[in-house]
């Protein structure tokens, strides 16, 4: 049966009776703990690397923590919730010296096992367990009551358990409220890689910097043109994240549906080659190389690049627009 599979129809035992490891404690580090343990999954340490600042909120969460060595010699499974990037470092120097024999390990993102950053033993469980959204969406859901939706994936099954252990998980971190899912390693790393990059955010700040230059290259203020081309991106990224596209076109007005479908070929086939060459990047696994070789380099590339972003017109007059917002709400401002 492929799916979707609910908390009902899920036994925890497989992860019950483990000794697990969660290594990093960022936004999907906490959310994840926090609902294991609220799940009765509580055989559980937190791995944090030296100096780590998320060591005293790990411990005021009630959490035991330890180094990386030390965690991954105690466990029967690891959850690598570590930024991608460093996977392959910490494979190699924590997870490879200290795993005892029979070790499972979860990712919650292909990326690392599908563009061969990892090659764990054949005693290994390999799993992909991934709720799908931001990591503070995780216990935002699960404290209302429900949970993202969750993808699985087995990469190698040693132990003969890995899709048991990988749709507990899920359901442990609150998925088996909203459906869980098979996927495979390649199909989750590069859908959410590509989503990303050419749609959530690459695509939109790209189509949202263009707007903007383009609206203030004909004279237009940066104060309206940041309001119509970034600030209003909410209302309708909301109107879709509850109706869809067709419904977002329903609920706006039809002068700006008409001038909408009438732009969207054009602007299609001026991307089409774009997303086309992202596609064989992602799936060659060059954008992972590059990644990677950008952290080894100690992100001198990201760093470069997020501060070109910073400088553009457009955040100073978000600034004014945002503050102005604010001060509004607060009182400051009549
Ligand atoms: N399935 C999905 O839809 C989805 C969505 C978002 C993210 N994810 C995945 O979730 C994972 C974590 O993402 P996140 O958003 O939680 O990241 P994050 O908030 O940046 O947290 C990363 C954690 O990793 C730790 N870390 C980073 N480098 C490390 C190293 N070299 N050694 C030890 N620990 C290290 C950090 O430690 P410190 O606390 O010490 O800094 C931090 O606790 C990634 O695999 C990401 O792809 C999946």
């Amino acid at each position: 049966m492929s799916g979707p599979f609910y908390e009902a129809e899920i036994d925890l035992g497989p992860l019950k009776t483990r000794r697990l490891a969660l290594i990093g404690y960022g936004n999907h580090g906490r959310s994840h703990a926090l609902n294991l343990r609220d799940m009765g999954v509580d055989n559980i340490v937190i791995a944090l690397r030296d100096g780590s600042p998320s060591r005293p909120k790990a411990q005021a969460d009630g959490f035991t923590v330890e180094s990386l060595d030390q965690a991954v010699a105690g466990a029967d499974l690891v959850a690598l919730l570590a930024a991608d990037e460093a996977h392959k470092q910490i494979w190699d120097d924590h997870i490879a010296p200290n795993r005892p024999d029979g070790q499972g390990l979860i990712v919650c993102h292909g990326f690392s096992i599908d563009y061969d950053m990892l090659d764990p033993p054949s005693d290994c469980d390999v799993m992909l367990a991934a709720a799908k959204g931001p990591g503070g969406a995780v216990r935002a859901s699960f404290e209302k009551g429900g949970g993202l939706v969750g993808f699985w994936a087995v990469h190698r099954d040693a132990s003969g358990e890995a899709a048991a252990i990988a749709k507990a998980y899920l359901a442990a971190i609150g998925c088996g409220r909203a459906g869980i899912y098979p996927t495979s390693f390649k199909e989750e790393a590069l859908a959410d890689i590509l989503g990303e990059q050419a749609v959530l955010v690459g695509g939109m700040c790209a189509l949202a910097r263009e707007g903007f230059e383009q609206l203030v290259a004909a004279g237009i203020s940066e104060r309206m043109a940041y309001i119509d081309t970034v600030h209003e991106l909410k209302y309708i990224a909301d109107l879709i994240h509850e109706r869809g596209i067709h419904g977002m076109y329903a609920a706006i007005s039809d002068t700006a549906e008409f001038g909408a479908h009438e732009v969207e070929g054009p602007i299609r086939d001026a991307v089409r080659p774009v997303f086309q060459a992202i596609v064989k990047d992602v799936t060659a696994g060059d954008f992972a190389r590059r990644w990677v070789a950008d952290y080894d380099q100690q992100r001198a590339g990201l760093h470069r690049m997020r501060a070109a972003v910073k400088d553009h017109p457009l955040e100073a007059a978000g600034l004014q627009v945002r503050g102005a917002v604010a001060r509004r709400k607060d009182g400051s401002a009549t």
